[in-house]
């Protein structure tokens, strides 16, 4: 069975102090919940102060991912962060390939095949993004879409390392709007991004590898999206800026590993 994992992007949200006391709030409450995966996604400057919170005051089961890295090791790239870097301050996991990041910031299929591929060979965990915009899915262009994302994001990896990533569904219309997919609209991509897995890795990679959805996630919705087979779990933003908020879809995903036994 694959476990549930719940991340908080936080975007560009939180200051440093907002960011501890956000977390030392947070982490309490779910402090008893065992079988989910809880990610926070702070900006730049907050992660070594989120990974020592968690450390300091025990809560080793909620791991810290950053939003973005760079693909070199270092070199001469004003601005950016490399994935050594990261992983020298307890960062475990790296968003690659947020719809944001490739509608405002230029990324390409190839440039985030070189991110997912150099994070894995650093030992932290890529949380692939893929997703389709409106105006693809109204030319029925969603799975032709996905498909590129998937082949040419994942291109070179082994089917282990698929086994171990995570990809993130997180269609474009549905992300900031309140528009969140029906449960059903995204367990069907779900599926069909599992099948494409399988097409391109072997069975065993894409039953393994966790698919989690985006895009106007909310406590309201949260727990019937987890009902759904092929949804491991979500990808949160602007309603895991309140730790109640982001608890209560935590909660919702632990609700999942309790019906699956
Ligand atoms: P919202 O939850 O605010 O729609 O954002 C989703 C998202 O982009 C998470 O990465």
């Amino acid at each position: 069975m694959r476990r549930p994992l719940v991340a908080a992007n936080w975007k560009m949200h939180k200051n440093l102090k907002e960011a501890v006391a956000y977390t030392r709030q947070f982490a309490p409450l779910v402090a008893n919940l065992s079988e989910v995966d809880v990610v926070l996604a702070p900006p730049f400057l907050a992660l070594p102060a989120l990974v020592d919170t968690l450390k300091r005051e025990g809560h080793t089961r909620i791991q810290v991912a950053a939003q973005h890295s760079h693909a070199e090791r270092h070199g001469a790239f004003t601005g950016e962060v490399s994935l050594g870097m990261l992983r020298a301050s307890g960062v475990k996991l790296v968003l690659v390939g947020h719809s944001e990041r490739r509608r405002l910031f230029h990324e390409t299929d190839t440039g985030i095949n070189e991110k997912t591929r150099a994070a894995i060979a650093e030992g932290i965990i890529p949380i692939v993004c893929v997703g389709e915009t409106l105006e693809e899915r109204e030319s029925n262009k969603t799975f032709e879409v996905l498909k590129r994302q998937i082949r040419l994001g994942l291109a070179g990896l082994s089917p282990d390392q698929v086994a171990a990533i995570i990809v993130a569904y997180e269609p474009v219309w549905a992300i900031g709007t309140g528009h969140v997919a029906t449960p059903k609209q995204a367990n069907t991509v779900h599926t069909r991004l599992r099948q494409q897995l399988s097409a391109q890795f072997s069975l065993e990679a894409a039953q393994a590898c966790r698919i989690i959805y985006g895009g106007s996630v909310k406590p309201s919705n949260a727990a019937e999206l987890m009902t759904e087979p092929d949804i491991d779990g979500a990808l949160v933003g602007g309603a895991s800026l309140e730790p109640a908020s982001f608890a209560e879809i935590v909660l919702a995903s632990q609700q999942k590993t309790i019906e699956d036994v």
